[in-house]
């Protein structure tokens, strides 16, 4: 592995080596050194947990961090391309962690320069270490990941955290449950490579008519900062609130992920349930992302 760039680039294998490595730093099994190298985090939209998990990675490992927050104290808004920006600091970091609002960014970043580049969320498109992270909560919450039914709930159109999962999961033998008002329905590109792929899904426009069956339910923040018109996002923005009494006849095991920050989608009384498990998922973030950071650099043991 070079880069991180999307999950439809690793295989099953390059998933259970990181998920290994995320439980064997969780149990202090293992501790890679990552003395004396510098990653630099360029996080050019809003983040709080991927920006601040990976500096807390990083330092964990003995590493250290060097940041740009927003644009707005670069030279970007001097007229600076994204290009030379990533070539002068390639030549500072050991690794650049890159978050855009572009689609495609973090690719084209990472055939300019040569040092690994991490995908933090591109536009629309990819966020590969969050999906990692759900499949490391997946399996510590499931015990397996083959065979589950994973109820995927909100904006499946914009929403990139769903657009990663559902390649992280593929191979694994999944049935997915898109559940989704229809202006936002995971789109026909994404649909189209599942059934190339073989992989079993169903779409649904109500949460009830699915939450009976599922072992986990992924449910996503409508992306307000995608809609080309604010009209659109006020019609669908409050269509879907998980509440604690929808869950009175869930299966036992079921458990609920978010890659928050969450709005309205998930009722303050679900977080007293047992099937809450998104803040411990948040915390999971920081063990996979120092498995992608030794994964990447190299770290010793
Ligand atoms: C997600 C993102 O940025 O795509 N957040 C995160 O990284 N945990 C989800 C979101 O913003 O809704």
């Amino acid at each position: 592995m070079q880069h991180l760039i999307s999950m439809r680039d690793l295989q099953s294998s390059d998933i259970l080596k990181l998920v290994s490595l995320a439980e064997k730093i969780e149990k202090g099994k293992t501790k890679p050194d990552l003395s004396g190298k510098i990653l630099a985090a360029l996080f050019f939209e809003p983040s709080t947990r991927t920006q601040l998990s990976f500096e807390t990675a990083m330092k964990n490992l003995g590493g250290e961090v060097i940041s740009v927050v927003g644009t707005a104290s670069t030279s970007i808004t001097k007229g600076e391309t994204l290009a030379d920006t990533a070539i002068v600091i390639a030549q500072y970091a050991n690794a650049i962690v890159m978050r855009h609002s572009a689609e495609g960014s973090a690719r084209y970043i990472a055939d300019l320069i040569n040092i690994p580049v991490i995908n933090a969320g591109d536009g629309s498109n990819q966020h590969p270490s969050q999906s990692l992270l759900d499949v490391y909560s997946i399996i510590k919450t499931q015990g397996r990941l083959d065979n589950l039914k994973i109820g995927l709930v909100g904006d499946l159109k914009y929403g990139r955290t769903v657009h990663s999962l559902i390649y992280a999961m593929a191979s694994f033998k999944p049935t997915f449950y898109f559940v989704a008002p229809n202006s936002l329905k995971m789109p026909p590109h994404f649909t189209s490579e599942l059934k190339k792929m073989g992989v079993k899904f169903r779409e649904h426009e109500f949460i009830e008519d699915v939450i009976k069956d599922l072992d986990i339910l992924y449910v996503t923040r409508i992306q307000r900062e995608r809609f080309p018109e604010i009209q659109e996002y006020d019609r669908v923005k409050n269509i879907y609130m998980i509440t604690a009494k929808m869950l009175e006849k869930v299966k036992p095991n079921l458990k609920i992920l978010h890659p928050l920050p969450r709005v309205n989608e998930i009722n303050k009384d679900v977080d007293e349930t047992p099937y809450a498990y998104y803040f411990t998922q948040a915390k999971n973030g920081v063990f996979m992302r120092e498995a992608i950071l030794a994964t990447l650099l190299g770290g010793k043991k």
